[in-house]
């Protein structure tokens, strides 16, 4: 926040930045290039498991690579992955045809190999590496991914009980309102497997209802199941399900209703992280968090905000398994005005807060 021309920062704010700055060498890579690192590995490690690394040794056209993965009816996006790699320098065109640079996949691998940074997204490479690979070939012949098939739910399982994903969901807590948000009802849209409601439940002492959304039944289901071994710090004699906390509840929700099941004004606190990049109707969704907030109520957001408005390495990654893509910092402004959010702020490159009026 800038007061009087000078740089004042609430205490959340301190306390996420140290949170961010103590966890995580991530700073070392600045977010917005890590989150584009990150992506084009991803896209890399697919390319190469596709074989169309060596196959581009020789110069290729985009009919040519399509041919030698065969049935590639979005050509679009193969020429969007090509197009945002050549960005990276990690292919170049001769006479309109791709050619790997190896020069460049070798010095990717050496910091997927190398760089703290990257460790915490070990698991997302190996998830690509060992499977998503394949989802991706489906979405380029045109298919749709299913998010509970075992290629994606797998990473998403396994990223989404990393600490690195921990840190990230108590930073967005620091900046919408710290301990103050105890005894408060919370939404938690998209909450997934069932380490975001922990964490939010361990970060208010259990001292808040919690009301858990997801859009497929298979994730809500896991959620429900996730084991608590300690309430406020103290070990339970045997360890509860979420399911059988009296403040948590589970909705499941058609990832394509108008309208969510949940009333009007009826939560102090809607919290979504990780969610809106992969969601067909994000508009829709910052809508409904507005409908179902009170008045005052805060909106707590993450999501990789891009800076420009030009398509990213991050988006074509996104779009290969199965979701949609980033925004910019315009566009997050813009949702959340027209869904009659204000005192937006933005911060990191991924963290969103804002109130209802
Ligand atoms: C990366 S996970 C994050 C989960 C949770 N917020 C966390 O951090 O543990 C993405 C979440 O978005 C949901 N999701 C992904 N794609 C979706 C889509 N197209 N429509 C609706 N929900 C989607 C998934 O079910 C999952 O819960």
């Amino acid at each position: 926040m800038v007061s009087g021309g000078r740089l004042v920062l609430s205490f959340g704010e301190v306390r996420a930045a140290l949170r961010l700055f103590r966890n995580v060498p991530l700073l070392r890579l600045w977010i917005p290039k890590l989150t584009d690192v990150v992506s084009a590995l991803q896209l890399i490690i697919c390319l190469e498991k596709l074989g169309v690394l060596g196959f581009t040794s020789m110069p290729r056209s985009l009919e040519e690579i399509s041919s030698f993965l065969g049935g590639v009816k979005r050509t679009d996006l193969l020429q969007d992955i090509f197009e945002t790699l050549k960005e990276l320098k990690v292919f170049r065109v001769v006479d309109g045809k791709y050619v790997v640079n190896w020069w460049m996949v070798e010095k990717f691998f050496r910091l997927k190999a190398k760089h703290p940074a990257l460790k915490p997204f070990n698991v997302t490479f190996q998830g690509v590496e060992r499977m998503a690979y394949r989802a991706a070939l489906t979405v380029l012949r045109g298919g749709k991914v299913d998010l509970t098939s075992p290629e994606i739910a797998t990473i998403f399982y396994f990223q989404t009980h990393h600490p690195v994903f921990d840190i990230g969901r108590r930073a967005l807590l620091d900046l919408g309102g710290g301990r103050s948000l105890k005894g408060k009802t919370i939404l938690d849209v998209g909450c997934g497997f069932g380490a975001e409601p922990v964490t939010i439940l361990n970060y208010l002492d259990f001292d808040c209802n919690l009301i858990c959304i997801d859009f497929s039944s298979n994730v809500v289901d896991e959620c429900m199941h996730t084991p608590v071994e300690r309430i406020a710090g103290k070990p339970l004699p045997s360890p509860k399900l979420l399911m059988e906390l009296e403040n948590v509840s589970f909705i499941t929700v058609d990832p394509s209703a108008e309208r969510w099941p949940i009333p009007d004004e009826s939560v102090d606190v809607a919290f979504t992280f990780s969610y809106l990049h992969r969601c067909d109707h994000p508009q829709r969704a910052i809508r409904e968090c507005a409908r179902i907030l009170k008045r005052n109520g805060r909106f707590l957001l993450t999501t990789m905000i891009k800076k420009g408005e030009k398509l990213t390495v991050t988006d074509v990654a996104i779009r290969l398994f199965g979701g949609n893509r980033s925004y910019s910092r315009r566009e997050i402004k813009e949702f959340l005005r027209n869904a009659g959010l204000e005192d937006v702020k933005i911060r990191f490159s991924f963290f969103v807060t804002a109130r209802k009026s």
